[in-house]
């Protein structure tokens, strides 16, 4: 079957958000999204990660990693912060690809997208159970690791459903509140912590690289780079700060999530370039600081924990520093979870108005809120949080999210070809280097990631291409034959 590229002109991407029935309010300001975008960046990644990949892959260079991941996510940011201020949908990279490569192209990043938001939430609500068991000492059958089901991250998930059903600024204030939380203690962490860092730690930097074993790797957990060209597994060193710089690259996942809110800021033009860039800013500073702190508190090896910024400090009989840590990871990462399903209500959204997905899906609530949508992402993330294992799968949603930023940094300069005369208010810098830069990146912490995480990704988009293929090709606004009564603008009655 041949295959009409259909895309969509800019022009009609922002008409479609007048569309009755499908507005969302225009009411978020760069604080907000500044708050949306630490609210969402900073959480499992920095409590866990940190600990876990200086003691395994990089040593006290973890701070280098987080370095190299926060430069490559630069280049990206840049790169939606051109098109987010440009193009002002909801949807974000879904809604690029459909303005520049096209509705094959765009399906595939909204079914992508659906890995590191709704996917993205889930592994997000195990890591908050953990945590909030450990705080509490709740008993292991309802929360934690070993909870099946896992009755607190099912609770997390229902009560932040129940607040996106009332729109957007109020998701937008309680973030806010628990920003502040979540900052405080890790400014808390970083300060109290210089006292105890010892330099003897940082002695040495970049541990020498070290043969495992042989037989000690299985291939699937291999990265799939080292697979292929068949390379002896190593730990530390250079390729060890590289390793790790893809792990950790899922801490910073979140900031493109700010671009998902554009249609309902008051500003986009100003607003998008500040929230996004600005929230990654911060975020690339704390967590340097972090990664550079709690390994000058202790050695390395000892920081294979699963909450190892606790364990730091307990380590040291700071029970309290320690206690708190705890108390902020339970705050903040309650604000990654909102903000992955926001961002998943918006792409979706954006999707049915589209009508890839039904279009009954896009109608809002009187607070603004796509409510069938919230509800039944709701309910999809309390299934795969209460009953599905998912702590390998943060990976999975690491190399969704990549592929996302990937396209989003080609279709910076293909836009820019086609469309020269579009008015752009933020211009990603030095283009196409910029954006040459941020694929190479990209592409080469996918390479990265292990065989298995490749193997379920490919595994997924062959599915959603079915699905594509099966529905949304056919029912789509731009399929030839629409009825009148389903041309774009002509939006009162729902189909079907
Ligand atoms: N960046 C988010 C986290 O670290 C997803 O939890």
């Amino acid at each position: 079957m041949a295959m009409q590229r259909r895309v969509k002109t800019i022009e009609q991407a922002i008409a479609e958000t007048d569309d009755p029935g499908h507005q969302l309010k225009h009411e978020l300001r760069t604080i907000d999204l500044i708050s949306f975008g630490i609210g969402v960046i900073i959480g499992t990644g920095i409590f866990v990660l940190t600990g876990q990949q200086a003691a395994v892959n990089a040593g006290p260079a973890v701070t280098i990693s987080f370095l190299l991941a926060g430069i490559t996510c630069g280049f990206a940011a840049l790169c939606y912060a051109e098109l987010a201020s440009s193009v002002p949908v909801a949807g974000s990279a879904y809604s690029y690809s459909y303005a520049t490569l096209g509705e094959v192209i765009a399906w595939i990043i909204g079914w992508d997208l659906l890995l590191e938001l709704m996917l993205g939430a889930a592994v997000v609500a195990r890591g908050w159970s953990a945590y909030l068991q450990t705080l509490l000492g709740l008993p292991t059958w309802m929360a934690g690791a070993d909870a099946q089901p896992d009755f607190a991250a099912a609770a997390i998930v229902v009560a932040l459903t129940a607040l996106l059903l009332l729109g957007a600024k109020d998701a937008g204030r309680f973030t806010g509140a628990l920003v502040v939380v979540k900052l405080a203690v890790i400014l808390i962490v970083i300060v109290v912590g210089l006292r105890y860092i010892d330099t003897a730690n940082y002695r040495p930097f970049i541990p020498p690289a070290e043969e495992l074993p042989p037989g000690s790797a299985d291939v699937l957990r291999q990265p799939i780079v080292q697979a292929v060209l068949g390379l002896e597994p190593t730990a530390y060193g250079v390729y060890g700060i590289l390793a790790a710089a893809s792990v950790v690259f899922f801490s910073y996942i979140g900031f493109d999530i700010v671009a998902t809110t554009a249609e309902e800021t008051r500003n986009p033009q100003k607003d998008m370039p500040r929230g996004i860039l600005g929230s990654l800013a911060i975020c690339t500073v704390l967590y340097m600081a972090v990664a550079a702190t709690i390994t000058g508190m202790v050695p390395y090896k000892e920081l294979n924990d699963a909450d190892p910024l606790a364990q730091a400090f307990e380590t040291l009989g700071v029970t309290w520093a320690a206690k708190l840590v705890a108390l902020g990871a339970v705050v903040g990462i309650t604000t990654v979870i909102l903000v992955l399903m926001l961002g998943q209500s918006r792409v979706l959204f954006a999707m049915a108005r589209d009508r890839l997905v039904p279009e009954r899906l896009a109608r809002v609530n009187k607070h603004g809120a796509p409510s069938t949508i919230t509800v039944l992402i709701g309910l999809g993330v309390v299934a795969l949080a209460a009953f599905v294992p998912l702590s390998e799968l943060s990976e999975l949603v690491s190399i969704g999210t990549l592929f996302a930023f990937t396209v989003v940094c080609v279709a910076v300069p293909i836009l820019r070809r086609t469309r020269p005369d579009l008015h752009r208010p933020f211009r990603t810098p030095w283009v196409p280097l910029v954006p040459i830069l941020g694929v190479l990146t990209c592409v080469w912490l996918m390479l990265n990631l292990p065989v298995e995480t490749w193997l379920r990704f490919v595994a997924w988009m062959a599915i959603g291409f079915v699905i594509y293929l099966a529905y949304g090709r056919r029912h789509s606004r731009l399929a030839p034959g629409v009825p009148p009564s389903e041309a774009p603008g002509a939006l009162k009655t729902p189909p079907g």
